[in-house]
């Protein structure tokens, strides 16, 4: 009942007008129980793919996914249907069917699990609950805002209980408010359901707001992984650092990240400062009379 994911190995390639692309090279990862597991990396760096893996809607070329112990590629028809009922998938674009309202969209999983009428019902609801959109149960997915759509979506792949929750690019087309919404949601799902997480992303945010691990993938190879405090307190590879580098949302414009240096410690925290620009640029020329060096990470302008 605790799913260990071990990806050994894991090459995938396809072939596409004659030519061969390949998405993932020889990747090796290993997902506990309870993790949040954040993957990242650019766009066409096989995060899909991966993740695709996963849920079985795709299969390695060479490796192998162990799924508590159990490599998938050996399981038949029947076992592969019995198998998926472990995993819940969410998308960027959140997939909701424009026809179904939102307890329809929910019911869907049931329906297909063959749930009888009253237990998919009473399901639906405490799925509303979860999510938090009881008083939108009869509404379409056009009415809905995106983050509205997007917890109808997770409540979707929670119907059937499952032990792993797949998100692909789950809040890439939210805004900042409302992803860190949709974050605080998938934390407490986590936390209170102890369902695993694996999500990707191209945004280093996602990651050092939710997930306990993470891997950077470029060119379909992991280039670096580890505890996020530990990737995030010393990167070592460019991608990384650029990931950590790169261009905070419009709501962080009042804020920087900073990286103290004492000269006598070998830690070396990262901190954010919060202010207007006046404040901040007063708290580094503090730090620089103090003879604390500094690195700005990031910062709005
Ligand atoms: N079904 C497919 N057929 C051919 N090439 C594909 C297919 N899916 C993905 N690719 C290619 O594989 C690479 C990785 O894609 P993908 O896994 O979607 O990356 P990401 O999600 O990181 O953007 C890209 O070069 C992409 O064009
Ligand atoms: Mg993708």
């Amino acid at each position: 009942m605790h799913p260990k994911i071990n990806i050994v190995g894991v090459s995938k390639t396809y072939s596409s007008g004659g030519k061969k692309i390949q998405a993932l090279d020889q990747v090796n990862l290993t997902i506990d129980h309870k993790d949040i597991f954040g993957i990242i990396g650019l766009s066409g760096a096989g995060k899909s793919t991966l993740i695709r893996c996963l849920a079985t809607l795709v299969f390695p070329s060479s490796g192998v996914i162990l799924f508590d112990g159990k490599d998938l590629s050996l399981l038949d028809k029947k076992q592969l249907r019995h198998f998926r009922q472990n995993i819940g998938m969410i998308f960027q674009h959140f997939n909701l069917l424009s026809s179904r309202t939102v307890a329809e969209n929910i019911a869907y999983p049931l329906e297909i699990a063959s749930l009888n009428a009253n237990r998919q019902q009473e399901r639906v609801d405490e799925l509303l609950n979860l999510v938090g959109l009881s008083h939108k149960k009869h509404a379409y997915p056009s009415s809905l805002s995106g983050g509205e759509k997007q917890r109808v979506g997770i409540a979707r792949a929670l119907a059937c209980e499952p032990q792993v929750l797949l998100c692909d690019e789950a809040t890439s087309a939210l805004d900042p408010k409302t992803t860190q919404e949709i974050l605080t949601l998938l934390k407490s799902i986590n936390q209170q359901l102890g369902v695993t997480i694996v999500l990707i992303t191209h945004e280093m945010e996602v990651i050092q707001e939710i997930c306990n691990k993470v891997a950077v993938i470029e060119s379909g190879k992991i280039v670096e992984e580890g505890f996020v405090a530990d990737v995030f307190f010393n990167p070592t590879h460019t991608t990384t650092k650029e990931f950590l580098r790169s261009e905070p949302h419009e709501s962080k414009k009042d804020q920087k990240r900073v990286r103290l240096q004492f000269n006598e410690l070998i830690e070396t925290p990262v901190i954010e400062l919060r202010g207007s620009e006046k404040e901040l640029l007063s708290a580094l020329n503090y730090f620089s009379k103090k003879t604390v060096n500094y690195e700005v990470l990031e910062h709005g302008h």
